[in-house]
């Protein structure tokens, strides 16, 4: 699909859709109904992604197995329990650009980010500080500043944050990068969203990455709203850590079990220190318990598991990422420019803007979301765009963030729902 010149007619998104080669995946999801019995417009696949038709069988598959074979299914399972986070090896690398073995998928996003500070965040002298960002997502400041409490540090000095400038809401790369050369040798992790969840700003990940490096810190990422909306290349850019959730864009379903990407050069250092428990050992010997009381970590992300994996919670995942391998992230990036900039175009051709858009204008700098800031009468705008049955996302007082989804949201969907907004402009 090449990126067309728009026009305003419905016909023209109607032959968009036509056209669509990703078209298909639509029908693999169950689309939510509203009160009209007819399929809601959903736009918030960055809060909670859709559910896959497939996932129902793969959850009835492991309930069948526990209820057939009991422990046995541990190595007897259509997908044995034993190694089933094995199941995400190459395409859990494929989804994040890294090399198999680079990523692990286990518990929630926020305790994999405390499981990767207690590794990499290990303030020595003078080098104690974080970079995180002004308006981090309350999640990952309150881990960062627990991390540097349970340190022995003071959060005032040890936490620095990064803040658009007066006046401006996106951050701007070279002030990042400045505030990185600026702490310098104070500096031993940048923590920053791949995706800023607020804005939808994509940040500069290499460019960040190779600032902090250069600082001699480390670079973790919060890809929570990037992971499946933007292609990302993490072995290459040399991220150290990152860590996302699976139940936005790659619909794994509510609390879905996480993600976590650690660099190559690190999952090869087993002498690394971490939060160790028995599924982060080596499997040959985890279940021989004179052999097994050293822990011997696995090389590689594996390394960092803790607990058996939740099997129930897992299977979800399993249908996602086949999803994700049919559908290629970047064609699905593909589809997500033309139809971000298709709303963007669509809801700036009114004279008298009810909106600001706050996200990025350039396509490289963002994902599929666009936030938008009602000037007037936010509530009122919000009403009727629910009543039209379009599902948005809501932040108080007057921020709505749209996220049409590539796998699943249509040219015509977009068209009907900046119809339902523009009205509002006289
Ligand atoms: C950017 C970001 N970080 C962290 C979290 C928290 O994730 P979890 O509850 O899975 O730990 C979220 C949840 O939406 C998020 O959007």
């Amino acid at each position: 699909m090449t990126t067309p010149v728009f026009e305003e007619s419905e016909g023209f998104a109607k032959r968009l859709d036509e056209r669509d080669p990703l078209g298909k995946f639509r029908g693999r999801f169950e689309i939510p109904a509203g009160a009209d019995g007819a399929p809601l417009i959903y736009f918030n696949g960055n809060s909670l992604g859709l559910m896959p038709a497939s996932t129902r069988g793969a959850v009835v598959q492991e309930l069948d197995d526990w209820s057939r074979l009991a422990v046995d299914a541990h190595f007897r399972a259509a997908t044995p329990w034993y190694s089933y986070h094995e199941v995400f090896r190459e395409s859990g690398a494929r989804l994040v650009g890294a090399h198999p073995g680079e990523v692990v998928m286990m518990n929630g996003l926020t305790v994999n980010l405390h499981l990767m500070m207690a590794t990499f965040y290990r303030p020595d002298g003078e080098r104690r500080k974080i970079l995180i960002e002004d308006g981090a997502f309350p999640s990952d400041a309150y881990a960062v500043e627990s991390k540097v409490r349970l340190a022995g540090l003071d959060p005032a000095d040890a936490i620095v944050a990064v803040a658009p400038r007066d006046g401006e809401t996106l951050l701007r790369t070279e002030d990042v990068v400045q505030a990185i050369e600026r702490e310098g040798a104070a500096l031993a992790l940048v923590l920053l969203p791949g995706v800023q969840f607020y804005t939808g700003q994509l940040l500069d990940i290499p460019a960040i990455t190779a600032a902090a490096h250069a600082a001699g810190a480390v670079a973790g990422w919060d890809l929570a709203h990037a992971a499946g909306n933007v292609p990302l290349s993490l072995h290459d850019w040399d991220v150290d850590f990152a860590v996302w959730c699976s139940y936005k864009y790659l619909n794994a379903g509510p609390g879905a079990v996480a993600g976590c990407f650690v660099h190559a050069r690190h999952g090869a250092n087993t002498t690394l220190p971490r939060l160790a428990g028995w599924w982060g050992n080596d499997p040959g010997i985890r279940f021989k318990m004179d052999e097994a009381r050293t822990f011997v970590p696995r090389p590689g992300a594996d390394g960092w598991q803790v607990s058996n994996p939740p099997i129930l919670a897992m299977a979800p995942l399993k249908e996602s990422l086949a999803i994700f391998d049919e559908a290629g992230m970047d064609s699905l990036r593909h589809k997500s420019v033309v139809l971000t900039g298709y709303l963007e175009w669509l809801l700036g051709r009114s004279q008298d803007p009810r909106f600001e858009i706050l996200t990025p204008a350039d396509p490289a700098a963002r994902g599929c979301q666009l936030s938008l800031r009602a000037l007037r009468e936010p509530r009122e705008t919000l009403k009727t765009i629910e009543g039209g049955g379009v599902v948005v996302d809501h932040r108080p007082p007057d921020v709505l963030r749209i996220a049409p989804v590539p796998l699943y949201n249509t040219f015509h969907e977009v068209w009907r729902a900046a119809r339902l907004i523009q009205p509002l402009t006289p």
